[in-house]
């Protein structure tokens, strides 16, 4: 099985056999690009939206939802039987400038939230299976919670909040708090788990973390993977990665492909291990050819699993030998 795993079988069977999920990111191209289409089918078990479900594109004005490009993605993985994950109810960029700049009184703002939340949870109820219902919310320096709109209007209680209408109205969904820079020990994971511990504490119904995990080539922090779901784990939290890619430092050669398809292999035996409590990867894109990585980090790219033209990279190969050896 080893050596032709990766002819035989796509990522999306490997990952069926071994009870998991594996997928990625759908962005811009699903509207514009048969072939992109056809590789989401044929590897992704999962998939989530990388821009349309997040509040300024999908609720652009406080008594209107656009519905119509998430409506297509849950329609596309109910007919090729994928799941979705939902992201993201609350975060502070893409809002749209009726929310973020409104001037609203609490208990108005914490009505907007709630009719957000449930309008989504309740119309794609079944289809997407967990949600991102906070992201981002810790602050990067040391501080407990980001300065932004959201901590700003209510402090704290916006995550709570947003949890519970979430829960009220798809109790069957699994809840995430999902952010970056908490995947290996430094002060904000420090802040991640007092804030999972004091959620916990209050009865707020949360189920799992999600790991961003946006990382560079050679900087990939694979045992601080392996503690970091270890002890979400024991908080009896699922643990989920949400968002991988590893960056590369142009110019890529056959080095670097190597290197970074090392990397991937290192984080999938992690997740295969922890497959009880962490069944879910998911990477921030599937091809090289669209990908958020050259334009939000400069001199940066091929962070994903599939070359520009759609081919499997080396990091893919050694995913579905990770997959298929192991089983
Ligand atoms: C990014 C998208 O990939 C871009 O297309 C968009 O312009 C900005 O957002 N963390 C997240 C994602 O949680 O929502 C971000 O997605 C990447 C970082």
């Amino acid at each position: 099985m080893k050596a032709n795993a990766k002819t035989a079988a796509t990522l999306r069977s490997l990952a069926a056999g071994r009870g998991v999920r594996i997928g990625c990111a759908v962005g811009r191209a699903f509207w514009s690009d048969e072939r992109y289409r056809e590789l989401l089918a044929r590897e992704c078990n999962v998939i989530v939206a990388e821009n349309v479900m997040k509040w300024g594109l999908i609720h652009p004005e406080r008594e209107r939802y656009d519905w119509g490009p998430a409506d297509e993605l849950v329609a596309f993985a109910r007919a090729h039987r994928m799941r979705m994950r939902g992201h993201t109810f609350v975060w502070h960029r893409q809002a749209p400038p009726w929310l973020e700049k409104g001037t609203f009184g609490r208990d108005e703002f914490f009505g907007i939230l709630r009719e957000h939340v449930t309008a989504l949870a309740v119309r794609y109820q079944g289809v997407v299976a967990e949600w991102d219902v906070v992201n981002e919310a810790l602050d990067d320096n040391g501080g407990f919670l980001r300065n932004s709109f959201w901590s700003r209007a209510c402090g704290q209680d916006f995550i709570d909040a947003a949890f519970s209408y979430a829960h009220e109205a798809d109790p069957d969904a699994l809840l995430f708090y999902n952010d970056y820079g908490i995947e290996y020990e430094c002060v904000k994971q420090e802040r991640l788990f007092e804030l999972l511990r004091g959620m916990i504490a209050r009865g707020v119904p949360i189920h799992g973390v999600g790991l961003q995990c946006h990382f560079e080539t050679g900087k990939v922090p694979v045992e601080g993977m392996r503690r970091v779901i270890g002890r979400i784990a024991k908080l009896g939290l699922k643990a989920a990665i949400t968002e991988l890619d590893i960056r590369i430092a142009r110019p890529t050669g056959a080095q670097e492909l190597a290197q970074q398809a090392k990397e991937y292999a290192a984080l999938t035996r992690v997740f295969l291990e922890f497959s009880g409590s962490c069944d879910c990867q998911l990477t921030w894109g599937i091809t090289d050819r669209y990908s958020w990585v050259p334009v939000f980090f400069e001199g940066f790219d091929d962070a994903l699993l599939f070359d520009r033209e759609y081919r499997p990279k080396p990091a893919a190969d050694a995913v579905a030998t990770e997959f298929a050896h192991r089983a």
